[in-house]
């Protein structure tokens, strides 16, 4: 424990700035490369996450490294995370003030990994990323290179969605074939 990355988990790993500290079991912080070409951002952590302290472990996650694998992205190359680090009970949605108490520790989050391109997984983690209307459509947002940062973003749907509604995982891939492109012209 000692890059800066590092620090930044363990003030998160003694955060008390929200409510979620009292039912959480272990802070979510990130996983992957610290020097990742692509961060991809989630909402938050599950239940299996929560017990785990690491991201994406569940059926969602277990979906999402099918597409990593179909697109030859692995841990070495990529690092994913989430917006809010810990588990909003009962994986309800996190509340405006739990989204601004974790802020700080995103922004700083990102500023370190320095991707070149960062893939939205869903509207939490697209919105804290980009604003948008809460009322607009997510899916509005495919198909379009957003900036935070200067860093570009593409956005896609949440594996979750995708468990719930398989025939849409075709736009996925046309979303990871834009993220691909991306990649490629900023490496
Ligand atoms: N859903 C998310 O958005 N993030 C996780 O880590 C797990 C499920």
């Amino acid at each position: 424990m000692n890059s800066k990355l590092d620090i930044i988990e363990k003030e998160v790993s003694v955060c008390e700035k929200c409510e979620l500290h009292k039912t959480r079991n272990k802070i979510v912080f990130g996983k992957g490369s610290h020097k990742p070409d692509v961060v991809f951002v989630g909402e938050a952590p599950g239940a299996d996450e929560d017990l785990a302290g690491l991201p994406f472990i569940g059926r969602g996650g277990r979906l999402l490294d099918t597409w990593l694998l179909k697109y030859s992205l692995t841990l070495e190359n990529i690092y994913i995370m989430n917006a809010i680090k810990c588990r909003p009970p009962k994986n309800r949605d996190p509340l405006l003030e739990e989204k601004r108490s974790c802020r700080d520790y995103f922004e700083r989050q990102i500023d370190l990994l320095k991707p070149k391109v960062i893939c939205a997984l869903g509207k939490h983690g697209f919105s804290n990323l980009i604003k948008m209307d809460s009322k607009e459509a997510f899916g509005k947002m495919r198909k379009q290179v957003h900036y935070y940062q200067g860093i570009p973003v593409v956005a896609t749907y949440h594996p979750a969605y995708i468990l719930r509604s398989p025939s849409s995982e075709v736009m996925v891939f046309e979303d990871f074939d834009l993220l691909i492109e991306v990649l490629r012209n900023n490496l």
